[in-house]
């Protein structure tokens, strides 16, 4: 039997094949999507409609105005303990840290939730994701 995700590959290779950066992109997508299930979804919710006054959503969400790349690669690995607002609602909640997530992780989970959410849909490289880590506060 052919694995789920292989299947996804080519048909994604099927539709669109253009650049290299674009198949390097759509990998990312799938990868990610993998990486966000097992490791995002369960308190942001597959949709990413996030869980009432607890865990904040990620779809359709000021996020990408307010937050820019390099904080979100930190945040993915270690985590916040903030007052934040998000669409106007005050989340003041602990997201724990992701030791286990390496920069690739990063890098997929972020090129899908951008795939997803983010009206810029392009890929965040693994050298910027290293760079990001690297200068974490
Ligand atoms: C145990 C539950 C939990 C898990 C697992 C979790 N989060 Fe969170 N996340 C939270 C909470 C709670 C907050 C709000 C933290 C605060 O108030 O500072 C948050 C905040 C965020 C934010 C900031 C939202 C904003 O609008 O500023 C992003 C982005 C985010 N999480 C993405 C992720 C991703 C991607 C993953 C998987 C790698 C993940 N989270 C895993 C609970 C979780």
């Amino acid at each position: 039997m052919i694995p789920k995700i292989a299947l996804l590959i080519l048909v994604i290779f099927g539709v669109s094949c253009n650049s290299r950066e674009e198949i390097t992109r759509q990998q990312y997508v799938v990868e990610g999507m993998n990486l966000y299930q097992t490791n995002c979804a369960n308190c942001h919710q597959v949709d990413g409609s996030g869980l009432k006054d607890l865990y904040p959503p990620l779809a359709k969400t000021d996020l990408w105005q307010r937050v820019d790349m390099n904080t979100l690669a930190c945040l993915l690995k270690n985590g916040q303990k903030d007052s934040i607002r998000v669409n106007g609602k005050v989340f003041n909640a602990y997201m724990p840290g992701n030791a286990k997530l390496q920069a690739l992780d990063i890098a997929e989970i972020i090129t899908y939730m951008r795939e997803k959410w983010s009206p810029n849909k392009s890929i965040f490289s693994l050298d910027s994701t290293r760079i990001a880590l690297k200068n974490c506060p």
